[in-house]
Parts: C-alpha cells; sequence; structure tokens
C-alpha cells in the first residue's frame, strides 16, 4: 500500500493560515465562518463520526497482510470502514511501540489521505499521543524527565523550553495534539499515577502547568511547531480513598475548590485547547456522565470554551465498571448530554451507531452535537490541520539534535534532589573507587518510567542504547578501573522489586574492595493500574541490600530512582547520602553522574511531602490541630506529622542565607498587592542555584487554616558570595480561602508571610467575597 507521496508534499505547508500578519480577531472570525460553513454540509453521521476517537489498534488485524513495516499491522478494510465510512474525527495511540518518524508520517499521511481525498467533506484527522515527557513514542525523540522531575526544578521557563522542544518532535512525527499536561494533585503517594503530575501543591502545578500548556502551544497552535495541549483529568482524580487507580474518590466541594480546580482554572484562563476527563467517580457520580461537573461547573462557571474529551473507554465504563448505564447506549447518552465532545472510544464503532440512534430517538439534543462537533472542527482548523494536514519531518532539522539532547540534560540535572550528606561525602573524588550496584543501577527503563517507547516502558533498554544508565555514566565519569559493579544479583529478573529472595553474597565481598558504595534502589516502571500498591514501604529485598551494604562499613550514597516517594526511613538512617533522581528520562544517568562527582550543583526541591511512615501521608499544608499535642499539651507531646522530608527541600554543595525580609505595610486592604523582598547570599564556595519560596499563614479564620500554602517561588543562581534581593508581588486576593458558602473569601485578621528561616507578619484590615457562590453543588 504506497501513500501518493506527491500529493502529501503538495499539502506541506501550503497555505498555512497568514496568522501571522492577521489579528486575533481576524483569525478567530474566518476559523467560526469556515466552520459554520462545513457544518451546513454535514450529516448527522458525520457529525456523530467527528465525535469518534478510535486508538491505532483498533485498525489492526495480525492475520491481514497489508502493513507498512510498522509496529502495528494495519487492516486497510478496517482503516477504510473507520476513517472513510463513518468518518471518524481522531485517532491515538501508537499501536505496540515507538515509530520512527519516518514511520509516523507515512502512517498519518495515509490516514490523511483518506480522510481529505474519499470523503465527501474532506475533513483530516486529528491524531493525538501521549507525548507527555518528550515525545515518548517516536524512537530517538527527546526525552526529559517525568512531570514529578519537572516539578522538581522548580524552574517553569526551563519547563517551558523543554514542551516546546516536545511540540516541536511531536509535529515532526505528524502529530498535533498531545495528551499533556497532567493537572491532578499528587497528595496521596499511594496513587500511581504522582509520577505524571507536578507534586502535591496547587500553587507550584498551576505555574508549572502554565509553563508546559505555553511551551505546547505558544502563542498560536497553527504554527507547525506547536501542538495543541490537552490538560487532565478534569477532576479530582488524583485523591481516590483506596490510593489505587481508578477507584471511588470522596472530595467535599471546599477542598475541591481550594486544591483541586485552581491549576486547571489558571490553564483554562491561559487558553487550553483540550480536556481530559477524570474516569474515576467524585461522590458517587462517574465524572464522565456528570452535568454539574462537565456542563456547569466546567463549561458555564470556568468558561472553558475548547474540547472536552473522555478517557479510555469510559463512555463504556459507565456500563462496565460504574454501573451506572444498563448499556453503551444509555452510557452514551449520559455522558454526551453530561457534556462530552468526543469519545476516546476506542476499539469499535459502537459508541458512534448509539449516538446516532439516541439523537434520531431526540434523547440527544441535535444542539449538543452542534455544539460538540463546532469545537472539534474548530481545533482542527485553529491547527491549521485543513491547509497543513500533514507535517514532515525533513522540515525538523532539530529532532533529537544534540541542542535538544543538552536542554533534556538540564532538565535532568535540575529534577535531581539532593536530600542527605552528611559529612559532605558528596561530591566524591573521581580518584575513589566506587562500587555500583543494586536493581536500578543499569537500567534505562527505571530512569525513564511509564510512557516510554511503550506504554508501560518495559523496552526502553532496546530504544534508548546509546543513552547512558547510571552505570555507564559513572564508568564514562571515572573510568572503568575505578568502578566496580555487582548486578546485584539476579536483577535483571525484575526480583529486587518484588519480595523474592535474592542471594547477595558477591555483594558484600565487592564491597569491601572499595572507598564507596552507590547503592541504586527504587521502583521498576508502571503505568496507571499497573501501579496499584499493596505497600508503600520497599521491597524487602532492596532493604536487605541496604542492610547488608551497611554492614561493611562503608559510605552509602544511596541512589533512589522512583515515581513517587517510597518509604526509606531504614535505608536513610543506614545511608551516609540520599540523591532522589526519580524519573530524569535519558539524560539522567549522566546527569546523576555530574552531581555525584561534583560537576554540577544539585538544585531540585520535592515537589511533595516525603512521608516517613505509611501512616504519615499528609501534603505540607495540613491544618494546625494535625501538628498539635492533646488539648491540655499533657498527653502526647510528639508532633504528628512525621515526614522524611518536608515539601520544597533540597541540598545543595554550597550554603544559602536569608536575611531582611520586608514587606512593605502593616496592614492591607482586600484589594491591595504586598510588596515583598528578601536578600539571599550564597555563603558557600561554589555557584548553585537555589529556590526561593514564599508561604503565607492566616492565623484565625472561619474555616479551619493551613498552616501554611506556598504562594510565590523564584530559582535563582548565585555565584559563591554573591547575594540579591529577590521581590515578590503578593496580591491579598490570593490568600483568600473557600469559605462555609463555598465563596473565595478574603477575610480580616493576622497573617503571616515566611521565607526561609526569615517570617513576618501583617494585617488584613476588611472583609470580601472575592468569587461568589456558585448554583450548582458538588
Ligand atoms: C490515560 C490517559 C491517556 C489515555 C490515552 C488513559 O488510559 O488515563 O492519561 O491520555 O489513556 O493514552
Amino acid at each position: 500500500m504506497n501513500v501518493t507521496k506527491s500529493l502529501i508534499i503538495g499539502w506541506l505547508f501550503t497555505g498555512l493560515l497568514s496568522c501571522h500578519s492577521a489579528s486575533q480577531l481576524d483569525i478567530r472570525t474566518e476559523v467560526d465562518s469556515r466552520v459554520v460553513e462545513l457544518m451546513s454540509k454535514m450529516t448527522l453521521k458525520e457529525k456523530v463520526g467527528q465525535m469518534t476517537q478510535l486508538t491505532i489498534g483498533s485498525m489492526s488485524n495480525k492475520k491481514v497482510k497489508r502493513h507498512f513495516g510498522l509496529p502495528i499491522t494495519l487492516d486497510t478494510a478496517k482503516v477504510r470502514r473507520y476513517i472513510v465510512e463513518y468518518g471518524i474525527g481522531s485517532v491515538l495511540n501508537t499501536g505496540r511501540f515507538a515509530h520512527t518518524k519516518e514511520q509516523w508520517n507515512e502512517l498519518i499521511g495515509y490516514f490523511q489521505k483518506l480522510a481529505l481525498e474519499d470523503t465527501k467533506n474532506g475533513i483530516p484527522i486529528l491524531y493525538g499521543i501521549d507525548a507527555i515527557h518528550g515525545t515518548n513514542y517516536t524512537v530517538g525523540a527527546t526525552l526529559y524527565p517525568q512531570q514529578v522531575g519537572l516539578a522538581a526544578t522548580w524552574n517553569p521557563s526551563l519547563v517551558e523550553e523543554l514542551a516546546e522542544l516536545t511540540a516541536y518532535e511531536t509535529r515532526a512525527s505528524g502529530i498535533p495534539w498531545t495528551f499533556s499536561p497532567v493537572l491532578d494533585l499528587g497528595i496521596d503517594p499511594r496513587w500511581p499515577r504522582i509520577w505524571e503530575g507536578f507534586g502535591e501543591d496547587p500553587y507550584l502545578t498551576a505555574q508549572m502547568g502554565l509553563a508546559m500548556q505555553s511551551g505546547f502551544q505558544g502563542d498560536d497552535i497553527s504554527d507547525s511547531s506547536r501542538v495543541a495541549a490537552c490538560i487532565k483529568h478534569f477532576i479530582g482524580y488524583s485523591n481516590p480513598r483506596s490510593g489505587k487507580d481508578r477507584t471511588p474518590a470522596w472530595i467535599p466541594e471546599r477542598m475541591m475548590r481550594e486544591l483541586f480546580i485552581p491549576p486547571f482554572k489558571e490553564a483554562i484562563n491561559q487558553g487550553a485547547t483540550s480536556i481530559m476527563i477524570n474516569s474515576g467517580e467524585v461522590n458517587g457520580i462517574p465524572v464522565h456522565a456528570n452535568y454539574d461537573i462537565l456542563t456547569k461547573l466546567l463549561k458555564k462557571e470556568l468558561n472553558f470554551s475548547g474540547l472536552v474529551v473522555t478517557d479510555w473507554y469510559d463512555i463504556y465504563n459507565l456500563v462496565e465498571r460504574h454501573h451506572v448505564a444498563v448499556d453503551r447506549k444509555e452510557a452514551t447518552k449520559m455522558a454526551i448530554n453530561a457534556g462530552i465532545d468526543m469519545a476516546m472510544v476506542p476499539n469499535d464503532i459502537e459508541f458512534a451507531d448509539c449516538l446516532t440512534a439516541l439523537v434520531n430517538e431526540g434523547e440527544v439534543p441535535m444542539s449538543r452535537i452542534d455544539d460538540a462537533v463546532r469545537k472539534i472542527l474548530k481545533l482542527k482548523f485553529d491547527l491549521g490541520l485543513f491547509d497543513s494536514p500533514l507535517t514532515d519531518f525533513k522540515n525538523y532539522p532539530d529532532f533529537g539534535s544534540d541542542k535538544h539532547i543538552a536542554k533534556a540534560k538540564e532538565g535532568a540535572l535540575e529534577s535531581i534532589v539532593l536530600l542527605k550528606n552528611d559529612n559532605d561525602i558528596l561530591p566524591l573524588s573521581k580518584r575513589q573507587k566506587v562500587l555500583v550496584c543494586g536493581p536500578n543501577s543499569d537500567n534505562m527503563r527505571v530512569l525513564n518510567g511509564g510512557w516510554s517507547y511503550t506504554w508501560q516502558g518495559q523496552m526502553t533498554d532496546q530504544f534508548a542504547k546509546e543513552k547512558l544508565t547510571i552505570l555507564e555514566a559513572i564508568q564514562g565519569k571515572v573510568g572503568h578501573d575505578n568502578v566496580l559493579f555487582e548486578k546485584g544479583v539476579a536483577y535483571s529478573k525484575g526480583k529486587y522489586w518484588k519480595d523474592e529472595i535474592v542471594d547477595m553474597k558477591a555483594l558484600e565481598s565487592a564491597a569491601m574492595n572499595v572507598d564507596v558504595v552507590v547503592a541504586c534502589i527504587g521502583e521498576n516502571t508502571y503505568t496507571e493500574k499497573q501501579g496499584d500498591l499493596d505497600d508503600l514501604v520497599l521491597s524487602v529485598n532492596q532493604k536487605e541490600l541496604v542492610k547488608l551494604l551497611s554492614t561493611t562499613g562503608k559510605p552509602i550514597v544511596l541512589v533512589i530512582n522512583e515515581g513517587r516517594p517510597r518509604i526509606i526511613r531504614d535505608e536513610v538512617k543506614l545511608s551516609d547520602a540520599v540523591i532522589d533522581v526519580l524519573l530524569p528520562g535519558n539524560e539522567g544517568g549522566e546527569a546523576l553522574a555530574d552531581i555525584l562527582y561534583g560537576d554540577a550543583n544539585p538544585s531540585g526541591k520535592l515537589p511533595f511531602t516525603y512521608p516517613s511512615y505509611t501512616n504519615d501521608l499528609i501534603p505540607y499544608f495540613y491544618k494546625y490541630s494535625e501538628a498539635s499535642p492533646h488539648a491540655d499539651g499533657s498527653e502526647y507531646n510528639d508532633p504528628f506529622i512525621k515526614s522524611q522530608w518536608p515539601f520544597g527541600f533540597g541540598l545543595s554543595y554550597t550554603k544559602f542565607k536569608y536575611s531582611n525580609l520586608k514587606i512593605d505595610k502593616e496592614e492591607y486592604g482586600a484589594n491591595d498587592v504586598i510588596s515583598v523582598s528578601v536578600d539571599v547570599e550564597n555563603i558557600g564556595d561554589r555557584g548553585g542555584k537555589e529556590v526561593v519560596q514564599l508561604y503565607s499563614s492566616d492565623l484565625v479564620a472561619s474555616v479551619t487554616p493551613s498552616v501554611k500554602r506556598l504562594r510565590k517561588f523564584e530559582k535563582l543562581y548565585l555565584n559563591e558570595g554573591e547575594s540579591k534581593t529577590v521581590f515578590f508581588e503578593l496580591p491579598i486576593k490570593d490568600l483568600a480561602f473557600v469559605d462555609r458558602n463555598y465563596q473565595k473569601l478574603i477575610e480580616k485578621g493576622d497573617f503571616k508571610i515566611t521565607v526561609a528561616d526569615q517570617s513576618t507578619s501583617f494585617n488584613v484590615s476588611e472583609t470580601l467575597v472575592v468569587e461568589k457562590l456558585q448554583d450548582w453543588r458538588l
């Protein structure tokens, strides 16, 4: 099967909307009228087709011999049926594993040719992919840290640059739409998708989300090096009561408004073009069937006018997992009437048949279909797909380039968090003999995590062969002669991540022959439900490994490579230094080696509270009562929050001193802005980056306040001996909380601002409702 190359080449960049010369308003008008005109020519079946998204796997058939030499065998009869007969609007996913950019080009070119040439209205396919830490489903693309690592950089401009790089490489693969970023709050480490988000804090998540979205979308998504982002998973996905993926969440409206909604709200205000819905249920109602959430909250209150897409199989899940619909037809009615615009069906065409029947029977109003299709077509026009349906990899010389790799390394370097460094054991000397061991020491898979070349990330070592594991990077840095490697016995069989008995004798004798041990432990890769855990504590054999190493008396540098904070209390005690590399991506091995040997100074900070015990899984914005002794002070004197390391924590090889925290007044009105300044000085003997974090505390309020909340931050570089004054402008309105009536309220009273060890107090003199009560309840 050959694609008519000449036709595709003809499409390339011909007649891209001349948006650079036109004003935004003109473009909007032009797009709107093109949408209206096109819709006037469409039948119901064609409209419903646009609302249907299928996975590429649904068009495969191993028994049919028509293929493109792709990692998937396409059944061209099925492709024609879905694209030509049904006119589906969108295709997603990669099949079994990553394609090369040439294969993507051929594949998407083939889809577009069918959609444009063989259908009545010639509407291009909107191809979507999870390009979440680089274009992770394209061979040779630049892979950088997962979102949890990006959050640990506390560097939004770096995150924006990395997302821009992904947009470029995704378009180089012919794909204009990515299902990223995740804006769910990682407030419970038991949940397996913590690593896909920006940590536990709403403000940090919002800032990073804005940076990532802006890197993807730029000012104009018709630009052939930008893509449409898809913020996800709206809403309340990350907080299931059981800690397990896609299980029920119970989230009071106040908590929803105070914590979960703000990052989405910010991204919507910035211009989010699409949004994906939470697969789970909140307070007994599956979100895909919740009109209040999808229409009243999302479309009316938050004013979201982009495309609302389901998550995988989630209309059918209303029948099969949630039991709120008797059959797929009823499920389709519920979801579309609730506000869904496009169904990630993803395996068959039954959704389209159900929806057409429902409209004909008057169960779904035509106005709802038109509303959905308008949004889908608008996104396609905005992306320039009608004029340029296929971007060509040949026009993307920077794909996988050294320039991009250098940026990914910068990301990895800034994402690594130094958590313990007793007696300044780090940086190591390049002359020391080192033993490298543990299950995560010689493996690219674990550095990248899931969504890497495959969904579960199990083939990364094959795809990223030329990239350096931790072991290889250390060998490269200090020479093979200085590095002893013990596979850590049978790690390759994956035993170390499970509670299986592992023979460790060889390790003990190896440790006796070196000056220092680098023990690399943590997690294997997992994505979504596959990452559900029964125990947050590390596997017994990894605990045994560290214990055994400690009996040798050699200093231990513990490297933790994980997607969420696993309990490592005992191992931390036995180690001299601890470094959390999180999931740093393909450049992570080299970045870690640079940090271990002092060629780079660590600057990552935890984007979550690192728990010490499994029963202390509480984010840093806990309430005063959670950290107070018993009422009369006599019975329990232990503080109740026992974290291993606090949110925002991370060491450097230099030290920073804070002084002169100042605000401009002692009393503020509700509409005022506080001008804050603080001096930061590098008092160590090498240059380094520091994250200046500003927290506020509401001392007394009518709804119990958090002990503190992050309100501003700035990352800056200071040479040794250098000092700088950092300024923040903090609107009093940012201190508002969700009150008893679910309104956002500034309440008069006393507040405190804290930056590192500095703090100062002020008074707010008036009470003001900043956001009014809405007409729906959760
Ligand atoms: C995940 C989404 C993802 C989608 C498409 C789902 O299983 O929950 O985050 O975007 O698959 O791959």
